[in-house]
């Protein structure tokens, strides 16, 4: 053990100790001593809770609450937005914005957006006439709660607000503009999400045909991955090269992770997922499983995940370390770093929710 390690291992052992004495409403109480950690000491779990508290604390409310009029819909945003989603989307934005530039302030803003259009996606995808999902993220799904009508106007309302955000960053008008297109276009029709939504509908029962599961992936979840980490890249002003980097690194990322979803729609319990299991293979879902079967599925989105770490490799020589081993010198480094680490975290980044499912 070197010695700042060992000075660490101290620290985080005082932490659990040293209680400090503070004047509250008049009393003396004692709280934990919060011992601030440096992202570089951070384990990825740390550094993702502590990402997904700073999303969160973005699209928090005072924006329409859920006591703004006319408030139903408001709470059925507000419900589905924080049930409890792991903001891998916006983690990744943040990511690539700050692997371009340090000091890409504001971005957690615009990453914000990627997190309003993947939330409508959810609420709308669960709906009867699509999935027909009564739980997700743990909870019941936005129309077992509000009602259909509510839930697509919901849908409706995130969508429409991802662009207002969008519109209203502190950056300049032209990066506005390519941010607005760049979602847009990940979330539409052609390649987009939509497209990809529809494909996957028209796809129910039909044979599994390699070309059109992958072309699904790819659009249906794919593309808004990529964008994700475009987004940052456009934010923080990257340059050609590395513009294209972030989004075959997004290319990959995106489908290994669909890959990994039908994979779990598989093997877990609806408790474990907060979405009801098994429902692929009920609805005759075109699924990575049903064409290659478990085992090579999994080889698949490994395959994925390395080709996406192989793209990182001219921006730094480092190879994927615990977040604890960091010690980034450069954007570059940091980009490969915790991109890679981002991308390893599918299977085991679910936030803990208390899940009441059906037995
Ligand atoms: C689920 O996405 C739907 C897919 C596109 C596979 P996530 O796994 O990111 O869901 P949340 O946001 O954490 O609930
Ligand atoms: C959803 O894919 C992709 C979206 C665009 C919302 P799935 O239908 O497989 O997502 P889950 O399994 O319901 O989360
Ligand atoms: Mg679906
Ligand atoms: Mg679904
Ligand atoms: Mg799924």
């Amino acid at each position: 053990m070197n010695l700042s390690d060992a000075c660490r291992k101290q620290l985080e052992e005082a932490e659990t100790r040293v209680e400090i004495l503070i004047r509250k409403e008049g009393k003396i109480a004692a709280e934990p001593f919060r011992l601030e950690k440096t992202r570089e000491s951070m384990t990825l779990r740390e550094s993702l809770a502590q990402q997904q508290r700073l999303v969160d604390s973005e699209l928090e409310p005072p924006r329409p609450s859920g006591t703004t009029p006319p408030e139903t819909i408001h709470r059925a945003c507000v419900y589905s937005l924080f049930a409890g989603g792991k903001r891998i989307r916006p983690i990744l934005c943040i990511e690539a914005a700050h692997a371009i530039s340090p000091s890409a302030d504001g971005v957690v803003a615009a990453a914000c957006s990627l997190e309003l259009i993947h939330t409508y996606s959810l609420i709308h995808d669960d709906l009867p006439a699509l999935d027909n999902d009564d739980y997700r993220r743990g909870k019941l799904t936005n129309h077992k709660v509000f009602g259909e009508a509510m839930a697509i106007l919901a849908g409706d309302a995130l969508l429409t607000f991802a662009f207002q955000v969008l519109a209203g960053l502190n950056t300049t008008d032209d990066r506005k503009v390519r941010l607005i297109a760049e979602l847009s276009a990940a979330s539409g029709t052609v390649g987009g999400m939509i497209g990809g939504q529809v494909a996957d509908l028209e796809g129910e029962g039909k044979p599994p045909e390699p070309q059109l599961l992958e072309t699904i992936h790819r659009a249906k979840t794919g593309a808004l991955l990529r964008a994700s980490l475009r987004l940052g890249a456009i934010y923080a002003g990257a340059g050609e090269g590395q513009y294209t980097a972030l989004s075959r690194f997004g290319e990959h990322i995106g489908l290994a992770f669909q890959i990994v979803d039908d994979i779990l729609d598989v093997e877990e319990s609806s408790e474990a997922l907060g979405k009801t299991a098994g429902k692929d293979a009920q609805q005759g879902k075109i699924t990575f499983p049903r064409w290659y079967g478990l085992e090579t599925s999994r080889r698949m989105a490994e395959e994925e995940c390395a080709r996406a770490h192989q793209v990182l490799e001219p921006f730094g020589e480092r190879v994927a370390r615990p977040a604890r081993d960091r010690r980034p010198h450069c954007p570059s480094q940091v980009m490969r770093t915790s991109l890679n680490l981002v991308a390893e975290w599918q299977p085991v980044g679910r936030r803990p929710t208390p899940i009441v499912c059906p037995t």
